[in-house]
């Protein structure tokens, strides 16, 4: 079986080159171990021996598109949890309070859920229309998130009283899953989406974006371009919110910074 030590510098950047070119994300040096396992694990999934049958897979055969989705699937890191940094929640409130008709929000790289479904509950609370809109670029997320099943630990950082109403839990005491309650995962519209396309293909202008650690994987022109085209789809004085450690600084983009990580269109 094939291991991490068997795969050339050639091997590594061919690779590397792909993911950066399909997702946009950097794969330096400290990574490549990180993505040698990742694919290995694939190979070992359908019983291939070689980097090159793996090739000749993703590449050129009639399974190409289908493989090419798992290969995204794998490279992409998912972490998230819910009301991950609770300070945009309270920004996300008061916009809310002062947006006109329906309130529409998008958790834009939204990964197993948990944040759209966060964005949800909060604005069930308040009693106000609203949409979600919830894409990332791995089909194995947006299928995971849509379906809203979660082990039971996921959701201990959820409050109480909100966990009791939002979540069901299994009819099978053994089980230790729960769901999100139909009546809110009916309000977040889930979809696949590639931030380097050129056309998003999203009708709706929002109120507010969550963009949180996803851009920390782009290099700075491709940060640029997206947060760019995320823009069009805000709001004149909707709010994008990033990531704590991502930093809109130095790039040409129509946002004031009004808080940390916190972000507001300004034409
Ligand atoms: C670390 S998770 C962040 C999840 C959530 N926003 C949060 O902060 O908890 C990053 C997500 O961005 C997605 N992503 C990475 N590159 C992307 C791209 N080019 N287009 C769309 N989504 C992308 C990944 O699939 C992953 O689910």
């Amino acid at each position: 079986m094939l291991e991490t030590a068997d795969w050339s510098e050639q091997d590594l950047a061919e690779f590397s080159r792909c993911v950066r070119a399909e997702l946009g994300i950097k794969m330096p040096a400290s990574k490549s171990l990180m993505l040698q396992s990742r694919i290995l694990r694939r190979l070992r999934q359908l019983n291939i021996e070689s980097l090159d049958e793996y090739r000749e897979r993703l590449f050129h055969s009639a399974y190409s598109e289908e493989e090419r989705t798992h290969f995204l699937d794998i490279v992409t890191t998912n972490h998230t949890s819910f009301f991950r940094e609770p300070q945009h929640l309270e920004h996300l409130k008061r916009q809310a309070r002062q947006a006109r008709g329906v309130v529409t929000v998008w958790s834009a790289g939204c990964s197993s859920g948990e944040e759209p479904y966060t964005i949800a509950m909060v604005l069930a609370e308040m009693d106000v229309e609203f949409v979600v809109l919830a894409t990332d670029v791995s089909t194995a997320m947006v299928k995971q998130a849509a379906e809203g099943i979660y082990e039971q630990d996921r959701v201990l950082s959820v409050p109480p009283e909100l966990r009791k109403k939002y979540f069901l839990r299994s009819k099978d005491a053994r089980q230790t899953l729960v769901r999100v309650v139909p009546e809110l995962r009916e309000r977040v519209r889930f979809h696949h989406l590639n931030f380097m396309d050129d056309d998003y293909g999203v009708a709706d202008r929002m109120d507010v974006i969550f963009f949180r650690n996803v851009m920390i994987y782009f290099d700075k022109p491709t940060q640029e371009r997206v947060v760019n085209r995320l823009c069009r789809h805000l709001k004149p004085k909707g709010l994008l919110f990033t990531g704590h450690s991502e930093s809109l600084a130095g790039l040409a983009v129509p946002l004031d910074m009004t808080a940390p990580a916190v972000y507001r269109r300004t034409e």
